[in-house]
């Protein structure tokens, strides 16, 4: 953790972290950012020195910045298709000054999985199939989209060597390769640990 960091006063509670963010963007924050508890947990699993996480839809950066913060020594990449989520992430990230966390403006079928030891991915392609609980009104329903976007990430992670750390937040175990075993199951079955086999 940057102990040193006047910037502790930000990773006590949700509240004062969303507090970084415009209005619009801490009102959908229980919905769609991940909790401070969930990202420290899962930052610890995922964590390695040097080693590099993706963040599979990153949005406006809370779990790529709050792991990054208590885990130095670990690499965040977070990557998002939405242009003013991702500039929102990188000005926060630039205010607290981490410098191993990087954020990456695209869609996540454009990077290749090789370039990560491990991933954290909350749900993010579900709004592809429920638009009205998302974020803003850019996305229309599209289960094919949907499907497209899952597989693409499943034969990613069926690729990653044995070994390979993933932690999920909602969503559906089917989305998961076979080839990863359950590690961890906790908070009501919402936060999920995988390893691959
Ligand atoms: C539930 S939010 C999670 C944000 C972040 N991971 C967190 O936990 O704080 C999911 C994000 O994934 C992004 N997303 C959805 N589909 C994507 C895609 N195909 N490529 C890149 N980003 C995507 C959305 O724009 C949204 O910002």
């Amino acid at each position: 953790m940057h102990t040193e960091s006047l910037n502790v006063v930000y990773f006590d509670k949700d509240t004062s972290f969303d507090y970084l963010y415009p209005r619009r963007i801490q009102n959908l924050s229980e919905m769609h950012w991940t909790p401070l508890e969930i990202a420290k947990k899962s930052s610890e699993y995922l964590s390695g020195p040097n080693s590099k996480v993706l963040d599979i839809g990153s949005g406006v950066g809370k779990f790529c910045i709050v792991a990054g913060f208590f885990e130095p020594e670990t690499l965040f990449y977070g990557v998002e298709q939405r242009n003013d989520l991702f500039n929102l992430a990188e000005s926060v990230k630039n205010t607290l000054v981490l410098p191993n966390v990087k954020f990456i403006h695209n869609n996540i079928t454009a990077l290749d999985f090789d370039l990560f030891d491990s991933f954290y991915f909350f749900n993010s392609f579900y709004e592809n199939i429920k638009p009205d609980l998302g974020i803003d009104t850019k996305i229309e329903a599209n289960a094919e989209l949907y499907s497209y976007y899952t597989n693409y990430v499943y034969q990613q992670l069926d690729q990653r060597p044995s070994g390979t750390r993933l932690v999920t937040y909602h969503g559906s175990i089917k989305q998961i390769p076979s080839s990863y075993k359950l590690i961890d199951n906790t908070h009501h079955y919402a936060l999920k640990m995988w390893m691959r086999e």
